[in-house]
C-alpha cells in the first residue's frame, strides 16, 4: 500500500509541475482547481485572490498578478507567477495542476510554409440544410468580418434560441448592432494573456483590432466553413466559381477572439482560450471548434487549457472540436489527444490542376500548378544563382539576378518549402519556378510568383535537359481545373498522425475531414498570402491544413446534435467514427500523402467523416461520468482529486478501487498498445435505431493475433437499449513495437457499426518500453 501510494504521489507531483520551468521572472501560468461546486462566482473570485494571496506579501500584488479568474464553468486563475510561487501553489491542497500558460498556434499551413489555392467542392444534402437553426456554434480563432454574405441572417431563420446566454461586445470597429444578427449571435474577445506575453496590441493602422473583427482571416475562413450560409458566385479571383456554404448553414455562430495576428501569423495565449472556454460554456454554446494547439512534447492532461476546458465542455454536454496538428507524415506527433475532445486529421478533395510544360526540345511533361497566363521563358537550374543549388536567399551567390527566367529548384537540395523557394527567386527577381518534390505531396498552389510543382522523376529529366541544351527553355501553359481527381481523399501529406504519444491506447486522431484547397470567407483586410508585400484583398480564399478539416466536422456535429439533441458529446463522437470510411472514390484503400501508402487509423483516426450516415448510425459507444472517473484513476488522480473534476451528482460513483487502464474507456476504437499476453476488453453499444433489432459481429482480424468477440450476436430490444461485449485478444506471434490493425464491424444488414482494432505485441521483453506502459497505465 505504501510503495504504491508512494509511486503514485511522486506520478502526481511531476504531473502537475510538468510545464514550470525554473526561472525567477514571472511568466503567466494557470492554476487549476476543478469545478466551481456551484459557488456563485463571486465567492470563488474571492477564493482565487486568497489562495494568490498565499505567494505574494501583499494583496495588492496578488490583485496586480491575476489576469483571469474561471468561476463559471470550472474554477481556476490566471496569473503572473514565479517558478517558486508556481511550486508553492501546487502544492496547495485543492489545487489540480499548475502550468506555464502557452502560447498556441494556428493549424493553418498558410503563413511561411505554404499556402492554399484551390477549391474544396462540399456537395449540398437535403438533410445538410434542414437542421442546424437550434444549436449554436462556437468558433475559438482570430474573430470574424462580420459584414460578409455568409455571416448574413436569412429572412426564415428563427429567433435566437432562448437558452443563450451570451453577448455581442461593443469594441474597437465592431459596433454589435450593425455586426451580429440572428446569425452572429455573439461575439466576444480574450486579449490579456496575448498583452502580458507580448506587450500592448499593436492597433496602428489596422494593424489588428481591439475587438472581435478578424484582422487575419483565419477565424472567418474556419467560421465560414463551420456554419456560413450559403452564398452563390464565390470565386477566388473568379476561379472555380461555385456556391460556398457552411456544413451547418442555419447554425448560429458565436465567435471567441483567442487569437491575434503577431509577426504574420496567429499566436494564441492560453490564459486567453481558457477565460472562452468558461465564458462559452457560460453563454450556452452547443458544439466548439478550436484549430489551434502547440507541436509535442504535449503536456499531460489537465495541464492544457484545451484539455481543461473540453472536459468540463463535455460534462455539460458540450461537443468539442480539434485540429490534430500539421506535423505530418511523421508518426506521433498528433496533438489534442484527450479523449473527450474530438481530433480531426486533414484529407484531399478530388480537384487538382494539372499544368503542361513543353520544353525547349518539344518534350512535354505535366505538373500542377496555378498558371493562368501562358508563359515562354528560358529554364535555368539554381545553381546559377544559389551558391549550394539549394533555392534559399541566404544562399544566394549575389551576382547574378534571374529575371526573365524560370528557375528549377529541387526540395530535396536544402530541404526548403515551395514557399521559401518561391520567396527567393522572387527576391532575386525570376520570372517563376519549377518546384520538384515527391508526388506523394499533393502540394497546394502559392501564386505572389508562377510555380508549377513537379515530381522528382520529371524534375530529374528537366534537370539533365537544361545540363545538355545550350539555350534552355520551357512554355507553361494554363493550368486546367480537374474535378474528379483520383486518388481522393487521401491524406493531406501535412496532417499529424497517431499513436498519441502520451495515451497510446486512445486513437487519435479520431476522424478525417477535408483540410486541402478549401475556399472560404476572408477577412479583406488580410491578403491572401498574409506576405507583406500582397497588396490585394479578398473576401473568398483558399487554406489549407487541420485548421480547415477541424470547422468541416464541427459544422457536421452541429447537425447531429440538431437531430439528436439527447446526445452526448461521446455519442457524437462515436456515430462519427463508425461511419466513417476508410476507401477513396475508386473502392480502394485511401493513401497517406507522404507515403504512397495506404492509410491506417493513425492517419485518418477511423476514417473520412461521413455525415449522411452518421446520422442514422444503429449503434453508439457512449461514455458518462463514470467512465471520466475512471479514466482519471488510471491517470493517478485520488478519489479527493476526482471529486474536485467530475461535476457532483448522487448517482455517480468516484471511487477508484483496484487498478485501472485507459483501455477500459468505452471508445469507439480498440488500440492495445503493448500486447504481451492474452487480454479481454469489455466495450458498451446503445442502441439509438429501432428498438427491437439482432446485430452480428464479423472481425477483420489484425495479423499475429487471434481475436476472439462474445457474445456473438447482441439482441436490443425496447427494455434491453445497453448491451457490453467482450474481445479476447491472444498474441500468436514473437514481435516488438509493430502496430498491426483490424476492425470488429456489427451489422444488423443495415447498419454497419465499425470499430478500428489495434495491437502492437509486445512479447520480446523490453524493461524500457515496460517501464513507460506502466507509468500510463
Ligand atoms: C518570487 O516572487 C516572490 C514574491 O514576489 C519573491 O518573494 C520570491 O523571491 C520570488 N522568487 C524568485 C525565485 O525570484
Ligand atoms: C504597428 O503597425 C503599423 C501598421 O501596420 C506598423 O507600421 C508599425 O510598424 C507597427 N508598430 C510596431 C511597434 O510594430
Ligand atoms: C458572379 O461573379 C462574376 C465575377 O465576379 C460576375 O461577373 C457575375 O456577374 C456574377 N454572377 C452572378 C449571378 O452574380
Ligand atoms: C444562463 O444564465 C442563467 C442566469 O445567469 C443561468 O441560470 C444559466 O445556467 C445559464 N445558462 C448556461 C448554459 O450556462
Ligand atoms: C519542335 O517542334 C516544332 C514544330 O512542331 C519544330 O518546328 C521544331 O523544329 C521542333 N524542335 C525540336 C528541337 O525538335
Ligand atoms: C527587378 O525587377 C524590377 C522590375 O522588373 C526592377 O525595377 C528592379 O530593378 C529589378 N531588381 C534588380 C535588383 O535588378
Amino acid at each position: 500500500m505504501t510503495t504504491s501510494f508512494q509511486f503514485l504521489w511522486g506520478l502526481f507531483l511531476s504531473l502537475s509541475l510538468y510545464s514550470i520551468p525554473s526561472t525567477p521572472t514571472p511568466h503567466v501560468h494557470i492554476v487549476y482547481l476543478g469545478h466551481t461546486h456551484g459557488h456563485d462566482p463571486l465567492l470563488t473570485t474571492r477564493l482565487h485572490v486568497r489562495l494568490l494571496s498565499n505567494v505574494f506579501s501583499r494583496e495588492a500584488e496578488a490583485k496586480e498578478a491575476m489576469i483571469y479568474g474561471y468561476k463559471h464553468a470550472f474554477s481556476g486563475f490566471a496569473a503572473m507567477l514565479n517558478s517558486t510561487q508556481a511550486t508553492t501553489l501546487a502544492s496547495v491542497e485543492g489545487v489540480i495542476s499548475v502550468f506555464r500558460s502557452k502560447i498556441l498556434g494556428l493549424h493553418t499551413t498558410r503563413s511561411w510554409d505554404f499556402m492554399g489555392l484551390t477549391l474544396g467542392p462540399e456537395e449540398t444534402t437535403p438533410m445538410q440544410l434542414k437542421y442546424g437553426d437550434d444549436i449554436v456554434v462556437g468558433i475559438f480563432d482570430t474573430g470574424v468580418w462580420p459584414e460578409l454574405d455568409c455571416f448574413r441572417e436569412e429572412p426564415d431563420m428563427g429567433p435566437i434560441p432562448k437558452s443563450w446566454n451570451g453577448t455581442c461586445v461593443k469594441a474597437d470597429k465592431f459596433d454589435p448592432k450593425k455586426a451580429c444578427n440572428r446569425k452572429l449571435i455573439g461575439a466576444r474577445y480574450y486579449i490579456d494573456g496575448f498583452e502580458r506575453e507580448f506587450g500592448p496590441l499593436n492597433t496602428s493602422g489596422d494593424a489588428e483590432y481591439r475587438s472581435p473583427r478578424d484582422r487575419l482571416g483565419h477565424g472567418t475562413h474556419t467560421a465560414s466553413t463551420a456554419v456560413g450560409s450559403v452564398v452563390r458566385n464565390a470565386s477566388y479571383f473568379g476561379l472555380a466559381p461555385g456556391t460556398a456554404r457552411g456544413g451547418a448553414p442555419r447554425a448560429r455562430l458565436a465567435v471567441y477572439k483567442v487569437c491575434w495576428l503577431k509577426d504574420l501569423q496567429g499566436r494564441c495565449s492560453e490564459a486567453d482560450i481558457l477565460a472562452a472556454f468558461d465564458d462559452a460554456l457560460h453563454d450556452g454554446v452547443h458544439v466548439m471548434s478550436a484549430s489551434i494547439g502547440s507541436s509535442p512534447p504535449l503536456m499531460p492532461f489537465f495541464s492544457t487549457s484545451s484539455d481543461i476546458g473540453s472536459f468540463h465542455a463535455t460534462q455539460l454536454g458540450v461537443a468539442v472540436v480539434f485540429s490534430a496538428g500539421n506535423d505530418g507524415p511523421d508518426s506521433s506527433l498528433v496533438q489534442n489527444v484527450s479523449p473527450w475532445g474530438l481530433c480531426v486529421a486533414a484529407g484531399t478533395v478530388d480537384r487538382a490542376f494539372p499544368t503542361q510544360m513543353v520544353l525547349g526540345n518539344n518534350v512535354s511533361m505535366m505538373g500542377q500548378g496555378f498558371i493562368t497566363r501562358e508563359i515562354k521563358m528560358k529554364l535555368v537550374d539554381s545553381g546559377r544563382f544559389f551558391d549550394d543549388g539549394s533555392c534559399s536567399l541566404d544562399k544566394w551567390n549575389g551576382r547574378k539576378l534571374a529575371s526573365g527566367r524560370i528557375v528549377l529548384c529541387f526540395s530535396s537540395v536544402g530541404q526548403v518549402s515551395s514557399t521559401v523557394a518561391a520567396l527567393s527567386v522572387l527576391a532575386i527577381n525570376g520570372s517563376g519556378i519549377i518546384f520538384v518534390e515527391s508526388i506523394s505531396r499533393q502540394t497546394v498552389q502559392d501564386d505572389f510568383l508562377p510555380t508549377i510543382h513537379v515530381d522528382l522523376y520529371e524534375g530529374t529529366q528537366m534537370l539533365y535537359y537544361i545540363q545538355s541544351s545550350k539555350d534552355p527553355s520551357v512554355q507553361i501553359f494554363s493550368s486546367k481545373t480537374n474535378i474528379g481527381h483520383s486518388p481522393a481523399p487521401s491524406v493531406a501529406y501535412f496532417s499529424s498522425r497517431g499513436p498519441s504519444s502520451i495515451s497510446p491506447n486512445i486513437l487519435k486522431p479520431d476522424i478525417m475531414a477535408p483540410g486541402v484547397n478549401i475556399l472560404a470567407a476572408w477577412s479583406p483586410k488580410s491578403s491572401p498570402t498574409l506576405l507583406p508585400f500582397d497588396g490585394r484583398s479578398v473576401v473568398w480564399n483558399f487554406d489549407s491544413g487541420t485548421s480547415m478539416a477541424c470547422p468541416h466536422v464541427s459544422g457536421i456535429v452541429a447537425l447531429l446534435k440538431s437531430a439528436h439533441p439527447d446526445w452526448s458529446p461521446a455519442a457524437i463522437k462515436s456515430a462519427l467514427m463508425t461511419t466513417a470510411y476508410m476507401s477513396d472514390t475508386s473502392s480502394d484503400n485511401i493513401l497517406a500523402g507522404g507515403t504512397l501508402k495506404a492509410a491506417d487509423p493513425f492517419d485518418v483516426g477511423a476514417g473520412h467523416v461521413n455525415p449522411l450516415i452518421a446520422i442514422d448510425p444503429g449503434l453508439v459507444y457512449d461514455m458518462d461520468a463514470r467512465d471520466y472517473v475512471l479514466f482519471l484513476c488510471s491517470l493517478g488522480y485520488t478519489e479527493v482529486q476526482i471529486k474536485m473534476m467530475v461535476l457532483p451528482s448522487p448517482s455517480i460513483d468516484t471511487s477508484c478501487s483496484g487498478s485501472h487502464s485507459d483501455l477500459e474507456l468505452n471508445y469507439p476504437a480498440i488500440i492495445i498498445s503493448n500486447l504481451q499476453s492474452t487480454v479481454t476488453i469489455k466495450r458498451s453499444l446503445r442502441n439509438v435505431g429501432r428498438s427491437s433489432v439482432v446485430y452480428f459481429s464479423s472481425i477483420k482480424n489484425p495479423e499475429g493475433v487471434y481475436t476472439y468477440v462474445w457474445p456473438r450476436f447482441l439482441v436490443f430490444s425496447l427494455h434491453k437499449k445497453t448491451i457490453s461485449y467482450y474481445v479476447t485478444i491472444t498474441p500468436i506471434k514473437q514481435s516488438q513495437g509493430r502496430y498491426d490493425f483490424g476492425e470488429i464491424i456489427w451489422s444488423d444488414g443495415y447498419h454497419h457499426v465499425k470499430t478500428p482494432l489495434i495491437v502492437c505485441v509486445n512479447n520480446l521483453g523490453d524493461g524500457n518500453r515496460d517501464a513507460a506502459t506502466h507509468l500510463s497505465a
